[in-house]
């Protein structure tokens, strides 16, 4: 019962933080400055190179069916299918891959999940248990708060992209060890230059180290960088805003900050 009021109470509070309470108000903790943050900049994005995964010969593209006779529109939408395409290549060589041995005691791969032609992908650390079961990226509690974070920022969870550094769920939920995040970087890497997003949203200090290889999430939180001509936002990691609800309203800010980038701002409740 105590654990229920617990957990109600801090929906409560997420609510209030991201989206609500935080509104339109500059929040910066103590100490805590955002740096050069990036909200309202907008600069033209050069695109990543092309995936470096030598993908599966399924990979290539299925013929796209043709559009009826005198029909107005396109049969499909020629650029996402094949992004769709590609991304289900990547997810098929994930779900073979023994590069490591995460392989060993993974029950299913997770490699992500959301629109093929995203605005905001979300990287995050490493599937859990519940990740772990279902093959879908940030389904636990900290999923939940993710869910709650996108939507704040004025997005469906299917309008973005999510996924994570490795595929295969670490033993424990301990954080993955640099030659699994080495031997995964790579699917990583594939998927974003498919996806080729606006802005890419790391949430904690494992994505940060992985594409960046940066270190200090405490302090680089809501700064600017750039991967491969992509503005990069860092964020903390949902999970520990679980743990530590004095960090919520900072993320809020970085998540405007994300908004900022794409020129938008959170939706008016
Ligand atoms: N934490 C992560 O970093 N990723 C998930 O998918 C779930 C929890």
């Amino acid at each position: 019962m105590a654990e229920l009021l617990d957990n109600l109470k801090q929906l409560v509070e997420l609510d209030r933080s991201f989206g609500i309470e935080f509104q339109g108000k500059p929040a910066v903790l103590p100490g805590e400055g955002l740096g050069a943050s990036a909200a309202g900049r907008t600069t033209p994005v050069s695109r990543p190179p092309s995936p470096v995964v030598p993908l599966p010969a399924a990979n290539v593209a299925p013929a796209q069916p043709q559009a009826a006779p005198g029909s107005q529109r396109p049969a499909v939408p020629a650029a996402s299918g094949l992004a769709a395409a590609d991304l289900a290549a990547i997810a098929s060589a994930v779900a073979g891959c023994r590069a490591c041995g995460l392989c060993a005691q993974r029950t299913t791969t997770v490699p992500g999940e959301g629109a093929p032609a995203p605005e905001v992908v979300f990287i995050g650390e490493g599937p859990g248990a519940d990740e772990d079961a279902s093959g879908r990226p940030f389904v636990g509690a900290a999923g939940q708060l993710l869910d709650k974070m996108i939507t704040a920022m004025g997005f469906a969870r299917s309008e973005v992209f999510i996924c994570n550094v490795v595929k295969c769920r670490p033993p424990g939920n301990r954080a993955p060890e640099p030659d699994e995040i080495a031997a995964c970087q790579p699917f990583l890497e594939a998927q974003l230059g498919v996806l080729k997003p606006k802005v890419i949203c790391l949430l904690g200090a494992t994505p940060l180290k992985a594409l960046l290889g940066l270190s200090g999430i405490t302090r680089l939180h809501g700064q600017r960088q750039v991967w491969r001509g992509i503005p990069v936002i860092p964020t903390f990691h949902p999970a520990y805003l679980l743990r530590n609800a004095e960090a919520k309203k900072p993320a809020w800010e970085d998540l405007k900050a994300v908004l900022g980038v794409l020129g938008r701002e959170p939706p008016r409740r």
